[in-house]
């Protein structure tokens, strides 16, 4: 079970500190690029990323919500991000991109938002490291978990396990202590959590509660 907290939900003026704060207990960070054309909002980009990896420990786990990822991932992966996911939706060759940022030295991932389908990706997924199934629409914090999408956790969990594929299965979007159970009775392993973690009063207390309730999903 891996818990990632979202810097979207932080205080942009003090991302170092942010991070600091969640840094014993979370697994990974991760961070949200917007560029106001694949959502409508706006966030940060590489210098900022960059600069805020050498900040911490903590493996990056980049999502880039952006039109031409195929441009804009693999600079992400040769500055050191951990796993850089890009969507579906933005891309004609999602394999091809998967295999350059394996290449870079990253993980690679594949992102779906709320109104795509997972089946016609099914196949692909021996390409990548990580499957990002959104549980809201992309593009803001702070928005309703949304239950039936954990169909494509479902979905997704036993084509992964028949096909024993080394595949996480992340979750983003309306993430807190209540909703994790059911992601991780869906079968996902790894959560994002923005607003739970950096809305609460002890964001790193947050992350704690967040991985026991996950834990405490039924098998
Ligand atoms: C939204 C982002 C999420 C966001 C989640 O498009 O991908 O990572 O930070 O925020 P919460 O946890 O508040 O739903
Ligand atoms: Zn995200």
């Amino acid at each position: 079970m891996l818990i990632a907290p979202s810097i979207l939900a932080a205080d942009f003026a003090h991302l170092a500190d942010e991070v600091r704060a969640v840094e014993q207990d979370a697994d990974w960070l991760h961070v949200d690029v917007m560029d106001n054309h694949f959502v409508p909002n706006l966030t940060i980009g590489l210098p900022v990323v960059s600069r805020l990896m050498g900040t911490t420990r903590l493996p990056f786990d980049c999502h880039l919500m952006i039109e031409l990822p195929q441009r804009w991932a693999v600079p992400y992966a040769e500055a050191g991000a951990y796993n850089v996911s890009f969507h579906a939706e933005a891309v004609d060759d999602a394999v091809a991109l998967a295999k350059n940022l394996r290449a870079a030295g990253s993980r690679a991932g594949l992102a779906i938002d709320r109104d795509t389908p997972v089946e016609p990706y099914l196949e692909i997924l021996p390409h990548f490291d990580v499957l990002l199934i959104m549980t809201i629409k992309a593009g803001f914090g702070g928005q309703q978990f949304i239950p039936a999408l954990l169909d494509k956790v479902r979905t997704a969990r036993r084509h992964a396990s028949s096909g024993h594929l080394d595949l996480r299965l992340e979750v983003d979007g309306g993430i807190t202590e209540d909703t994790i159970t059911q992601a991780a009775e869906a079968g996902a392993d790894a959560f994002v959590a923005g607003t739970a973690v950096y809305r609460a009063d002890d964001p790193a207390g947050a992350v704690r509660r967040l991985r026991r309730a996950a834990g405490s999903a039924a098998p």
